[in-house]
């Protein structure tokens, strides 16, 4: 759809920053790669993307990104395997939840040639800063945001879409000890929660750092209206197995359609694991942890793939879950990056 007529152009760098990066500790997303892709809407239609040095970004006061938070973005990861071939893994669907999160901000829509050829360019001119390293990637962060200017509250006439990258590690250290929300939500009914739009992720910092100050490192956020119904865990879905069933909310207005939470589903099913895609109640997993019958609990997404839990704290009341020795979150999380690396087959047509 809207195919590039030409080429895309590429204004490569003078210098490069690469030898000043270590390779081997790699933190997440601090360091950027040379180039990025940037382009324009403007008059009504989208200019074709280029591939430029990486540089700051000059905005007038008034842009209504600063005033309005019109922006949605992406999390992606790019791969080298041992023959230096590079892969992504599902970029189609980010390309067409980008657009779908646009929608829901008012912000015009990207032709899809636009974001994958620009981002194939952009990783032809990068590719040296694809990290092997076990465990390690290039992160991928597509984004959109409203440049043009004026404080009426009105969708922007300009809009920015650029493509950055960070040769990262990983996302969390460790396992992480979460708070089950009980005033605070991240999304409602109607709203944006299921589009990556970035005062989603706004919204989130503040009931973070209260859960922080009390010994928790993230939120497991509830449903708005009750908050009986678990729904994501930070910025990530969540899944919790029970016995052997693992379970993880359907989509909707207030879940993320996450690109790594589908791909478990499927892989899971694969794997012969039963799975249940309903909602699942905050009652239901502290009769569980009381019963023993919670086995795991763990986010899933693209910057952490799989972030296991180690426990959770609830009403006042603290839930250790089991360290067991082999998790689904260990095997998916194998099994996943396998595929994403190029380790093994791919049955399912996942690897780009
Ligand atoms: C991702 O997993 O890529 C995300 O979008 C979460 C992000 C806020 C780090």
């Amino acid at each position: 759809m809207n195919t590039l007529t030409s080429e895309i152009e590429i204004i490569k760098s003078k210098t490069s920053k690469i030898n000043e990066v270590d390779f081997e500790n790699l933190s997440f997303g601090k360091t950027f790669s040379d180039h990025m892709l940037e382009c324009h809407y403007k008059n009504g239609k989208w200019e074709a993307p280029k591939v430029v040095p990486y540089h700051p970004i000059t905005l007038d006061p008034s842009a209504k990104i600063f005033h309005y938070g019109q922006s949605v973005f992406e999390g992606m990861k790019a791969y080298k395997d041992a023959n230096d071939d590079i892969f992504l893994f599902r970029p189609l669907d980010n390309c067409k939840r980008l657009n779908i999160s646009s929608k829901r901000l008012a912000i015009p829509e990207l032709p899809e040639s636009y974001f994958m050829e620009g981002l194939k360019a952009l990783l032809k001119v990068d590719s040296d800063w694809i990290p092997k390293k076990d465990g390690s990637s290039l992160y991928i962060r597509p984004f959109v945001f409203a440049s043009g200017n004026g404080f009426h509250a009105s969708p922007a006439d300009e809009y920015t879409f650029l493509i950055a990258c960070a040769p990262s590690g990983s996302y969390f250290s460790g396992k992480v000890k979460v708070l089950i929300e009980e005033k605070y939500s991240r999304s409602a009914n109607g709203g944006v929660g299921f589009a990556k739009a970035g005062g989603n992720y706004a919204g989130q910092f503040y009931p973070t750092q209260l859960a922080i100050e009390k010994g928790y490192q993230q939120v497991i956020w509830t449903d708005d209206n009750t908050h009986e119904y678990i729904e994501e865990a930070g910025a990530m879905n969540i899944f919790i197995r029970i016995n052997d069933t693992l379970i993880t909310g359907p989509t909707s207005d207030r879940i993320l359609d996450g690109i790594t939470r589908k791909s478990i589903i499927e892989l899971a099913k694969a794997e012969g694991i039963p799975v249940e895609v309903r909602k699942i109640t905050v009652h239901e997993v502290v009769a569980a942890a009381k019963n023993g019958s919670l086995k795991e609990m763990f986010g899933a997404g693209t910057a952490a793939v799989i972030s296991p839990i180690s426990g959770f704290g609830y009403h006042g009341e603290d839930f250790d879950l089991p360290e067991l020795e082999n998790t689904y979150a260990s095997s998916l999380k194998k099994r996943i990056t396998d595929i994403q690396t190029n380790k093994c087959d791919d049955p399912f047509g996942w690897r780009y």
